[in-house]
C-alpha cells in the first residue's frame, strides 16, 4: 500500500528542517518500493503571502485526504501585523480543529548523548523514555463562559470554565491505555480532584474504562501538582502520563527540559479512528517554533523534525521497526559528535544539511 503524506514546511526554519525529513522519505522510498506518495502545501506566513490566508481550502482538503500531515513551524515577525483571523498560528488551528486532533503525545526521552545538557543531573534522565498523552481539544482553553465581564467601578471579572465531558474523558483515556500496551504497560493519570469537579470525573471515567478494558495496563493516580514535582525529581518513574489540556500543557513543557534542547523534541497529534478505513487522522510537528532568529542560515536542528516523522512511522504506519531505526540512527549521530550548535557545547559540528546526512546514512546502514 502507498502512504499518503502531506507535508506542510511553513515559515522560518521550517523548510529547512523539511528537506532534511524529505531525503529521509526519499531513501525510503528508493529502498522498499515507493511506500510514501508526497503532496507538499503552504501553511502560516508563507500561505499568508501565497493566498492571504493562514491556509488554502485546496490544502485543507489535501490535509484532510492525507494519511498524516507532517507539518514543521508557522509564524515570525514578518507576520506580526496581519489581521488576527489570518495569523499564522490560525493555519495550524485549523488544521488540529478540522482533523479532530484530541490526543496530542509528547514524548520526553533522552539521548544518552545529551544527558548533560539536561537540567537534571544526568543519573537522573540517562535513559529517560516518557510520553505525556495530553488532552488537546477541551477543558479551561475552550469551555464556556469564557469572557471578562465589566462590574463596574473599575472592577473587572474574568472567567475561564474547565469543561470536560464523560466522552471526551473516554477518548483520550483509551489512547494512553493503548500506548501503555506498545511500551512498558503503565500509566499515571493527572488532575486535581481535591479541588476541581473535572477532576472528579476525570479520575472516576479513567479508573472505569481501565477497569473494564485495559485491565493489563497498570494504572496510577496522582494529583498534579504532586506529580509535576514527581516528574523533575524522579521522571524515569513515568511511562505514560494522562492529564487534560492545561495540565498537559504545563507538564510537557517541564518534561522538556529533561532532554536537552527544543530541536530534538517531536510531537504527534491524533483524531479519532475513521470508521470507514480503520485509520486516523494524525498531525506530526517538532515542539520548536519557526525560529526566525536563526532562519535561512542552515544551522538549525532537523532531529525534532525527523523525530516528528519517526513517530508518524510508528502511529500512522505501523512501520515500528522502521521508526525503532530511525531513532537509533539519531541517537548514533548524537553520540558519534555530529551535533548542530544548540546540542553542542563547544561549537557546531555539523550544519541542517550535515546533520540531516548523518542521520540518513546511520538509517540507511540499518
Ligand atoms: P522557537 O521554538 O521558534 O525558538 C526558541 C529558541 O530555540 C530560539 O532561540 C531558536 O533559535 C531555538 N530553536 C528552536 N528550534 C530550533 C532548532 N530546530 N534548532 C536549533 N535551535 C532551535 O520559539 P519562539 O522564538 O518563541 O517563536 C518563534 C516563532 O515561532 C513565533 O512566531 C512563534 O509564534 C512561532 N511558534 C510556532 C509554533 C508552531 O508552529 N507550532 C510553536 C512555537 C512557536
Ligand atoms: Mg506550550
Amino acid at each position: 500500500t502507498t502512504h499518503k503524506l502531506f507535508l506542510l514546511p511553513g515559515d522560518g526554519i521550517g523548510p529547512e528542517v523539511m528537506a532534511e525529513v524529505e531525503k529521509i522519505i526519499a531513501l525510503m522510498n528508493e529502498r522498499r518500493g515507493r511506500p510514501f506518495e508526497i503532496e507538499k502545501g503552504l501553511v502560516g506566513g508563507s500561505a499568508y503571502d501565497a493566498h492571504g490566508v493562514a491556509i488554502s481550502e485546496d490544502d485543507m482538503a489535501r490535509a484532510l485526504s492525507a494519511d498524516a500531515v507532517l507539518m514543521a513551524a508557522v509564524g515570525g515577525p514578518k507576520w506580526d501585523g496581519v489581521p488576527y483571523d489570518v495569523r499564522p498560528e490560525s493555519g495550524l488551528l485549523r488544521l488540529r480543529k478540522d482533523l479532530g486532533l484530541f490526543a496530542n503525545l509528547r514524548p520526553a526521552i533522552c539521548y544518552p548523548a545529551l544527558a548533560d545538557a539536561s537540567s537534571l543531573k544526568r543519573e537522573l534522565v540517562e535513559g529517560l523514555d516518557m510520553l505525556i498523552v495530553r488532552e488537546l481539544t477541551g477543558g479551561v482553553y475552550f469551555g464556556e463562559p469564557k469572557e471578562i465581564v465589566d462590574l463596574g467601578g473599575g472592577q473587572k471579572r474574568a472567567i475561564d470554565t474547565q469543561v470536560y465531558d464523560t466522552s471526551e474523558i473516554e477518548r483520550i483515556a483509551r489512547v494512553a491505555f493503548e500506548l501503555a500496551r506498545t511500551r512498558r504497560g503503565a500509566v499515571t493519570s493527572m488532575e486535581k480532584r481535591n479541588v476541581m469537579k473535572s477532576g472528579v470525573l476525570w479520575n472516576e471515567v479513567v479508573t472505569r474504562v481501565h477497569r473494564d478494558e485495559y485491565a493489563d495496563v497498570s494504572l496510577s493516580h496522582m494529583l498534579a501538582d504532586a506529580g509535576g514535582m514527581q516528574i523533575v525529581r524522579r521522571p524515569k518513574q513515568f511511562d505514560v502520563i494522562l492529564t487534560d489540556n492545561l495540565f498537559g500543557d504545563l507538564l510537557s513543557d517541564i518534561a522538556a527540559m529533561l532532554t536537552g534542547s527544543l530541536g530534538i523534541l517531536p510531537s504527534a497529534s491524533l483524531g479519532a479512528v475513521d470508521a470507514a478505513t480503520g485509520s486516523r487522522r494524525a498531525l506530526y510537528e517538532p515542539v520548536h517554533g519557526s525560529a526566525p532568529d536563526i532562519a535561512g542560515q542552515g544551522i538549525a536542528n532537523p532531529v525534532a523534525m525527523i523525530a516528528s516523522f519517526a513517530m508518524g512511522l510508528r502511529y500512522s504506519f505501523g512501520m515500528i521497526r522502521e521508526a525503532d531505526a530511525l531513532e537509533m540512527a539519531i541517537a548514533e549521530v548524537l553520540e558519534s559528535g555530529v551535533r548542530t550548535a544548540d546540542v553542542a557545547a563547544g561549537g557546531a559540528t555539523a550544519s541542517t544539511a550535515m546533520m540531516g546526512d548523518a542521520v540518513a546514512k546511520a538509517f540507511a546502514a540499518k
